[in-house]
């Protein structure tokens, strides 16, 4: 119950739902600072962040997702500069392109725009950068500019040497592109967020609706049209673009930038066939040999008797999760999933496809543990198994990521020959 009404204060307060990062994520979170302040009741706890909002700005910085590093996906950094150098200034205007993160983590995003911008030769003056996040933890190293290797991801790290200084304690942003952005601690479903603010031009808001169920998104949604200019440009993560579905706002011509420009519906039908990224359809089930003792490295995954459910309730269905995570709504293809987890016991097709929604949100050590779930239940998941090749290759472990493809090769080629007999009646 307490569980329950934590949950809901996450939710009206940030709009974090509890599908994204999972109920279990929270009730970690919970029992940290549980730990922290030596409470052990939950319903003790429940009633301490009731009674004012230090605690729960806490429990914030425990729940949040700050994975975050620069030039994430390069596509919308190079739209944006092409569309600084053909738009800006517009005759009819003076003053910067004025331009808002949010929310912006550490750092990396804003300083990326900055880095985009003045490596495109627009002038110090010529631009101005807004940065926004919840959490102010995230803001102060955020304000300090100095990172570590995880911030830099990717094959072109050549903006490194023309924007950093290496020191012992890191790499550290040159004044330049620093001085270029103006840090603020907001929370985007605050009432009157942002309010004395002057419409943006251009505003990055991206991985954080994707935290979102649909109705906080559509909220969201309406402060980012109120935030924005009548043409601005509103740039979204690459798992987002379906919350615009039927919204008045039409893509920018730029392959994979997830830049939408307000107000022009001409292409808004557009909005709503975009499919950010493609899930294969659902699989046929394959019986997982029996497991033995020895191999058994995730106890969570035992098969066991699903509780009984009222018979009534429809059952949550992976071909609808599915569909919804191929329309860029994972939150609520997460919680089918969950859901199907619960109701019906550990099913490989229901922790692969939330291990792509995980994946999605930037949790890759989460989306492997849910891939290696889904294999353990059955080791010829083709999906899977490619799936799981790829993250080991991402992070080095090219040994394995070989291993995991040959595999996943050996299993296509096995479901082709089963395909094949099937036809041929055998
Ligand atoms: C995954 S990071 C995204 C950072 C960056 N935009 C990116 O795409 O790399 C998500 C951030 O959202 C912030 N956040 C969560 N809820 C928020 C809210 N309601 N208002 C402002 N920031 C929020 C968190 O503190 C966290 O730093």
């Amino acid at each position: 119950m307490s569980q329950d009404a934590i949950e809901q204060l996450l939710q009206q307060t940030m709009g974090l739902s509890s599908a994204s990062i999972g109920s279990s994520a929270i009730a970690r979170a919970v029992q940290v600072r549980m730990r922290e302040l030596v409470i052990t009741s939950t319903d003790d706890y429940l009633r301490r962040l009731q009674s004012g909002t230090i605690e729960l700005q806490q429990l914030i910085e425990e729940v949040i997702v700050p994975e975050t590093w620069f030039f994430r996906d390069r596509n919308p950094f190079i739209a944006l500069a092409r569309y600084a150098r053909e738009n800006w200034p517009p005759r009819d205007r003076y003053g910067p392109l004025r331009i808002l993160s949010i929310p912006c983590s550490t750092g990396e995003e804003p300083y990326t725009i900055a880095m985009t911008l003045l490596d495109a030769g627009f002038g110090p003056s010529d631009f101005s950068i807004d940065a926004v996040d919840i959490s102010e933890p995230n803001l102060r190293r955020a304000r300090l500019g100095l990172y570590r290797e995880n911030s830099f991801r990717g094959d072109d790290l050549s903006f490194r040497a023309r924007h950093f200084i290496k020191s012992e304690q890191g790499y550290l942003l040159q004044p330049k592109a620093r001085s270029q952005v103006k840090f603020h601690h907001a929370n985007l479903l605050a009432p009157g967020f942002l309010s004395g603010h002057e419409p943006y031009d251009v505003v990055f808001c991206r991985n954080l609706l994707i935290y979102f169920d649909r109705a906080t998104q559509a909220r969201a949604l309406k402060v980012l049209e109120r935030l924005l200019q009548p043409e601005g440009l509103l740039f979204l993560g690459h798992a987002e673009a379906g919350v615009l579905a039927g919204q008045k706002f039409s893509p920018l011509d730029h392959a994979r930038s997830f830049a939408f420009m307000r107000g022009a519906n001409q292409r808004a039908a557009q909005v709503e066939n975009e499919t950010p990224f493609q899930l294969p359809k659902r699989r046929r089930a394959i019986t997982p040999p029996a497991p033995t003792p020895a191999a058994r490295p995730f106890a969570d995954v035992t098969p066991t008797a699903p509780a009984a459910e009222p018979a009534s309730r429809p059952q949550p269905d992976l071909e609808t999760a599915t569909r919804l995570a191929n329309e860029g709504h994972l939150v609520e293809a997460a919680t089918l999933c969950e859901a199907h987890l619960r109701q019906l016991g550990p099913d490989a097709q229901a922790f692969y496809l939330l291990a792509l929604v995980r994946e999605a949100v930037g949790e890759s050590s989460e989306a492997e543990a849910l891939l290696r779930k889904a294999l353990y239940l059955d080791p010829n998941h083709y999906e899977a198994l490619t799936h799981l090749a790829l993250i080991l290759e991402r992070r080095g472990d090219l040994a394995n990521a070989a291993l995991t493809q040959q595999r996943a090769k050996r299993s296509f080629e096995r479901q082709q020959n089963e395909a094949a007999q099937r036809a041929e009646g055998v």
